[in-house]
């Protein structure tokens, strides 16, 4: 949420920061602006917007700096607007700042700045910061934000120039994320290392707390009372090529089409017994008395599937939460429970909260995460990556089968009695089942134009499928503005069923055989009501087939794996319906791709 880049070297900044941020729009895209600190010369330019268009507007200008920063803004204090977008300044423009996060204090120091004869030109929290900045100014940068930082409530990845400083950039993160990227000679910032992979693979993952002066693209990191104090630089073994489209005209259509190789990254090296590569081995596993999934969005409809498995595999209650609620209840955790927190960007604030509630409360804390070096991989007890590479479109797709296919992997290593030993047994067909599922896109295409003009769409199923239709829903909510819903297919009846009207298209997963009749039962009163359904489901189904208007047909495997392959026709049919519509797919309206703000 809100996207932020800074360089410090002896490049021109100006271009990095514009490659930078169009690597970050999927993260905020209502406006964007960057600051350039030439001498005593601060130039702000900034733009509501895509990027685009403050692209276009500084192809007039000629702005230079031995420093630069900038940021793309997902508004949450103040509508987005050219006076509203980063970076802000002080009343004298003699400080420019760019923010991600809720400074929750503003109010009162912007009252109290306003006593003093300061004013103010945006709604914005970050002006605030702008202005108290050059109100307690002592002669020094760092020492000045680390004293603001100090009054600040609230969350925030700050990064701050000054003209009474020129060369020096400040930046400092408290629950927003904040990476520093260390080439040779220079220093980059960002909110995401995906935004400085082309320029650097070596990051340090900045901790709440701490802050970083850079100055000529060097680097000395603090905490908030001034010591000095070191981070382990990582590397991270991302491909630039894996953050670009790759010549498609979307990220979420690329992110699509690869996951079958994705996928066989995500389960190299563990399937094999003892693989070190797997956190928790099934001697620690079996001694939770219950497993918590707690998640946000897509994450949590991964986590609907996972909670079957472990349930079947080692015979404890599991309970899937949203983080949001999660947070704000009183959940009886004990010590012996396991929380599994699931995260693409390993970054959402819910997410985090939930994992102190859950480690606060003395629970082991597993962390399913994408983001290497994000927020939740570093706080949890134990780690297990995705392994799918950076995903850029907002709509998820490839981390979602990521989640599935980890839990797939972590349920097999649990599984002492060989439950689903079947299904386990073919993990290592999955990334050849997407690839041949990949030859059902030019049917969802025809199948697309036949619905995208509706406004009601119904995604039914049972079980894991139940699981399925939620995630199909919402990404078809997402990125085409459909009113989508999902429904377990036999709670149908129980209310929903007045919706269904003729021509109302219903699309039902029928990936688990031992279900199939009950569901064919329920798409069979669809269909008395005039449904339009859409089936998906392998060549088992065949009363399923020939009742149903079109019928997907997966390629064979077992229930379990026929479910994870189901997403496939579903994400593709919210992408054709969406492009169909002429949707700006890879970032829909009012969203981001990483939620740092509750
Ligand atoms: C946002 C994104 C969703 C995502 C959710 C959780 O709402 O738009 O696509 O599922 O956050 O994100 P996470 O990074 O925790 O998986």
């Amino acid at each position: 949420m809100c996207g932020i880049i800074g360089y410090s070297g002896p490049k021109e900044p100006l271009p990095i920061l514009i490659s930078g941020l169009s690597r970050l729009e999927y993260r905020g895209y209502d406006s964007a602006g960057v600051a350039l600190i030439d001498g005593d010369n601060l130039s702000i330019e900034k733009k509501e917007g895509k990027l685009s268009v403050l692209k276009e507007h500084l192809e007039g200008t000629s702005i230079k700096g031995n420093i630069g920063i900038g940021h793309t803004r997902w508004a949450t204090h103040g509508v987005p607007s050219d006076v509203n977008a980063h970076p802000h300044a002080d009343n004298a423009n003699e400080f420019a700042i760019i923010h991600n996060g809720i400074i929750e204090n503003y109010a009162e120091l912007k009252d109290d700045l306003i006593q003093d004869d300061y004013s103010f030109i945006s709604e914005t929290d970050t002006e605030v910061v702008a202005v108290e900045l050059s109100r307690k100014w002592n002669g020094e940068l760092l020492d000045t934000v680390l004293d603001v930082a100090k009054s600040l409530d609230g969350t925030y990845a700050l990064v701050v120039t000054s003209t009474k400083q020129p060369g020096t950039i400040v930046a400092g993160r408290m629950m927003s994320p904040l990476v520093l990227g260390v080439g040779e000679g220079e220093v980059f910032l960002a909110s995401d290392s995906a935004a400085i992979l082309e320029y650097t693979n070596k990051m340090i993952f900045l901790e709440n707390g701490d802050f970083v002066e850079i100055n000529d693209g060097n680097f000395t990191l603090y905490d908030i009372e001034k010591n000095v104090i070191t981070r382990d630089i990582q590397v991270i073994d991302w491909e630039v090529s894996e953050a670009e489209k790759a010549g498609h005209d979307h990220f979420m259509y690329k992110e699509i089409l690869e996951q079958a190789e994705v996928i066989e990254r995500t389960i190299a090296g563990r399937i094999e017994e003892n693989s070190t590569e797997i956190p928790i081995h099934l001697d620690k596993a079996k001694k939770f008395e219950k497993i918590w999934i707690v998640a946000c969005g897509t994450a949590y409809h991964a986590g609907l599937f996972g909670k079957d498995l472990f349930e079947k595999v080692l015979g404890v209650p599991v309970s899937v939460e949203l983080a949001s609620e999660f947070r704000y209840r009183e959940p009886i955790v004990g010590e012996n429970d396991l929380g599994i927190v699931i995260s693409q960007s390993g970054e959402t604030m819910d997410t985090i909260a939930a994992t102190e509630l859950l480690k606060e409360n003395g629970a082991h804390v597993l962390a399913l995460v994408n983001v290497v070096g994000s927020s939740l991989a570093r706080m949890a007890d134990s780690v297990f990556y995705l392994h799918v590479g950076p995903e850029i479109g907002v709509a998820s797709t490839k981390a979602y089968l990521g989640m599935l296919v980890g839990q797939l992997l972590l349920a097999k290593h649990w599984d002492s009695d060989d439950k689903l030993a079947v299904a386990f047994d073919e993990i290592s067909d999955l990334p050849k089942l997407i690839e041949q599922t990949m030859a059902c896109e030019k049917q969802i295409k025809d199948i697309s134009e036949k619905i995208y003009k509706k406004n009601d769409i119904y995604f039914i199923g049972r079980g894991l499928d139940y699981a399925l239709a939620a995630e199909g829903a919402l990404k078809l909510k997402e990125i085409s503005y459909l009113h989508a819903e999902a429904l377990a297919a036999g709670e149908l009846k129980h209310g929903t069923l007045a919706l269904i009207e003729d021509g109302t298209p219903v699309i039902v997963t029928a990936s688990q055989n031992h279900l199939l009749d009950k569901t064919t039962s329920n798409v069979q009163e669809v269909i008395a009501r005039g449904a339009y359904v859409i089936a998906i489901g392998d060549n088992q189904s065949k009363k399923l087939e020939n009742i149903s208007d079109e019928y997907v047909t997966l390629p064979d495997s077992n229930e379990i794996l026929t479910t994870v392959i189901s997403i496939i026709p579903l994400q593709f049919i919210a992408y054709h319906v969406a492009n169909l519509n002429g949707e700006s797919i890879d970032q829909p309206r009012n969203l981001a791709k990483s939620v740092t703000v509750e």
